[in-house]
């Protein structure tokens, strides 16, 4: 990829910023400037900025801003050598052919990202080489068999094995003269909360590379073998992984999705990879979630059209309506496919094969008919409100449908189906329209707020183990967890004990449902990160020489010392040190945000409030010395 010295420059003086943004976004012009949706944070009001006259864009949202180049690694994922060629091409500015100085050191921000995809590139060989050449890599080999994946998809796909110790990847990353700061920021490996360096995030698992449409290898995603929660462990975002911004398998699919004119949207990995080996070429997955306005344009450099083929159960019926919006509000042509008995792509060509997979795409249904249908699954329409739920369901979505006359069809099947006057509807969809109803369902994401370490080991714990959670739960109190970033997670944790239940991936994201960023935390809590790893020794020896020595014997030995007693005690107490630490950092919150109040009365000149704000203020501070006196056991 290496480009000759000074082509940038001349890229970048005869490329336009406006052009190229606008083969990402839907720019609007107002004055001289261009505006959009930020295509790098959610938000329903542009307030992304690409300024013509000065070449660079800026949000004022999120505050990400740059020039072109900037840009284009941000929203494809990639290296600024790759950005160069991309926009390049883009403006039709002829690329040499390699030769010459690789054109880099530009910026720090693109350094670190070559360095990331060259060592996701060390990784996915390492990966590779452990599953077909470890002892330990035949049971994922036989599982691959059993799922019956073949050699071929295998090497196509890269697939491999994440070695089931603490250490295996990152001492062989070390080995090939990576850096600790380079493997701290890949994402291949989780730090410990102490400080004191990482350990291997996959173990144990198959490993799924994530490409970019450049087929540079961004991220990981690693399935447990057989049984076991959580099922899928994906990489974390990085410098060069948004999560969002990739369909996976678009890059080994897009010359079939360019040829057949349409594109098959499953959901996950074993769905792509099973119709994709069995000749189903024109197809990506999103991952399980619905899809964002990212992958529906990078999907539009294709098509524009696309089959949504997503699991039939609850999540999957609420993902494929989101992401029909997405995609009608981008202007696609949108049908749904439907398997017949619970099945998802990869069982139904399992029993069926392809020829039965492209038997029944054929009967895949227009989007608004499965609307329809799901509307009237769930209801009784023989009743008048039953007609007006179905109705207020549906209207949304007709306004999606840019073609009169399309709509003037739906109207007429719609009423027919309800049995009510198309007049009625008529009405409806105007009274609608004039109200403004355009979102259809709450596309809204909370706004991430950073997760505390002691949230973060507390709710690991929780989620480990049974006896903890006796012994925990009952201790916890609202204010304990109010509006953290895992409030849900505790809110879930806190029901299931009640019910008895045993809490585990699939119950626990059902019931965080919509809320993607919490189901990501989940299934790291659930990957049993570092509160269960044992102690670090270097640490406890309280010397301060460099962590150099990863993988020293010396500090897996507690493992082999403690009894199983010991350990249990020793679990507890971490978890009741963890909630005192949240409580203190909760308390100090409080205080803060208190004292605010406080000054604000006193500059208001409000004795009254004054005087009451500080009686809290006393009894906070109160709560804090008692606070400080707790000793765990
Ligand atoms: P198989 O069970 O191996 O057939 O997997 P699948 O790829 O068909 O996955 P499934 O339909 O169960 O889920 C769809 C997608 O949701 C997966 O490919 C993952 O991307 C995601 N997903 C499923 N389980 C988990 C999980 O435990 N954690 C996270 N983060 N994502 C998951
Ligand atoms: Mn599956």
């Amino acid at each position: 990829m290496s480009l000759p010295r000074g082509f940038s420059d001349e890229v970048r003086q005869q490329a336009d910023i406006v052009r190229v943004a606008s083969d990402y976004l839907t720019l609007k012009k107002k004055g001289g400037s261009h505006w959009a949706c930020c295509p790098f944070h959610q938000e329903k009001s542009p307030s992304f900025h690409v300024n013509g006259a000065r070449q660079f864009f800026k949000c004022f949202g999120c505050g990400k801003a740059g020039d072109i180049f900037t840009f284009v690694m941000e929203i494809e994922s990639c290296s600024f050598p790759e950005a160069v060629r991309t926009v390049a091409e883009k403006m039709g500015i002829p690329v040499p052919a390699g030769g010459g100085e690789a054109d880099v050191g530009h910026d720090e921000a693109e350094r670190r990202r070559s360095e990331l995809l060259h060592l996701n590139q060390q990784a996915v060989a390492f990966f590779e080489k452990s599953l077909t050449e470890s002892i330990e890599g035949r049971v994922a080999l036989d599982y691959l068999a059993s799922r019956g994946i073949t050699p071929e998809t295998r090497k196509a796909f890269r697939l491999g094995y994440a070695p089931n110790g603490w250490d295996g990847l990152s001492s062989y990353l070390r080995s090939q003269g990576a850096s600790r700061q380079q493997i701290e920021t890949s994402g291949l490996v989780t730090l410990r909360e102490n400080g004191s360096g990482f350990y291997d995030r996959f173990r144990g698992r198959l490993m799924i590379p994530i490409t970019n449409p450049q087929g540079r290898v961004i991220a990981f995603g690693g399935r447990i073998i057989g049984e076991g929660e959580p099922k899928y462990l994906n990489s974390p975002e990085t410098a060069i992984y948004t999560k969002g911004n990739n369909l996976f398998g678009l890059y080994h699919a897009r010359e079939a999705i360019r040829q057949r004119g349409f594109v098959i949207l499953v959901e996950g990995y074993l769905d792509f990879l099973v119709p994709f080996q069995a000749g189903v070429r024109n197809i990506v997955a999103s991952l399980g979630t619905a899809l964002t306005e990212t992958q529906v344009r990078l999907l539009g450099r294709y098509v524009r059209q696309v089959v949504v083929n997503f699991d039939p159960d609850a999540a999957g019926v609420s993902a494929t309506k989101r992401s029909l919006e997405m995609l009608l509000q981008n202007g696609f042509r949108v049908n749904v496919l439907t398997l017949p008995d619970n099945l998802d792509p990869d069982e139904f060509i399992q029993q069926r094969g392809a020829e039965g997979y492209l038997a029944i795409l054929k009967t895949s249904s227009r989007f608004l008919d499965f609307i329809v249908d799901q509307s009237l699954r769930v209801r009784d329409v023989s009743t008048p409100d039953g007609k007006v739920e179905a109705i207020n369901e549906i209207l949304p979505y007709l306004r999606l449908v840019g073609d009169r006359i399309e709509r003037a069809e739906y109207v007429d099947r719609i009423a027919d189906r309800l049995k009510i006057e198309s007049r009625l509807i008529r009405e409806e969809f105007r009274r609608a329209v004039e109200t403004r109803r355009t979102q259809v369902s709450e596309l809204a994401r909370q706004a991430s707020t950073p997760v505390k370490p002691a949230e973060r080991t507390l709710l690991t714990l929780l989620l480990a183990d049974k006896s903890l959670r006796s012994i925990i739960i009952p201790l916890l109190k609202r204010e304990d967890f109010a509006e953290l970033r895992t409030e849900r997670i505790f809110e879930s944790l806190i029901d299931f004990e009640r019910r008895g239940v045993d809490p585990d991936w699939s119950g626990l994201s059902r019931a965080l449902e919509g809320d993607e960023m919490a189901q990501d935390l989940l299934s790291e809590f659930l990957s049993g990160d570092e509160a269960l790893a044992p102690v670090d020794r270097d640490d406890e020896r309280g010397d301060d020489a460099p962590d150099d020595n990863n993988g020293g014997s010396g500090r897996r030995a507690d493992y082999q010392t403690t009894t199983p007693e010991q350990r249990r005690e020793e679990l507890r107490r971490r978890a009741l040190e963890s909630l005192h630490g949240l409580r203190s950092l909760k308390l100090v919150e409080r205080l803060n945000a208190l004292q605010i109040e406080i000054n604000q009365a006193q500059r208001a000149d409000d004795p009254s409030l004054l005087i009451s704000l500080l009686q809290r203020k006393i009894d906070l501070a109160r709560e804090q010395q008692e606070l400080a006196k707790w000793q765990p056991g």
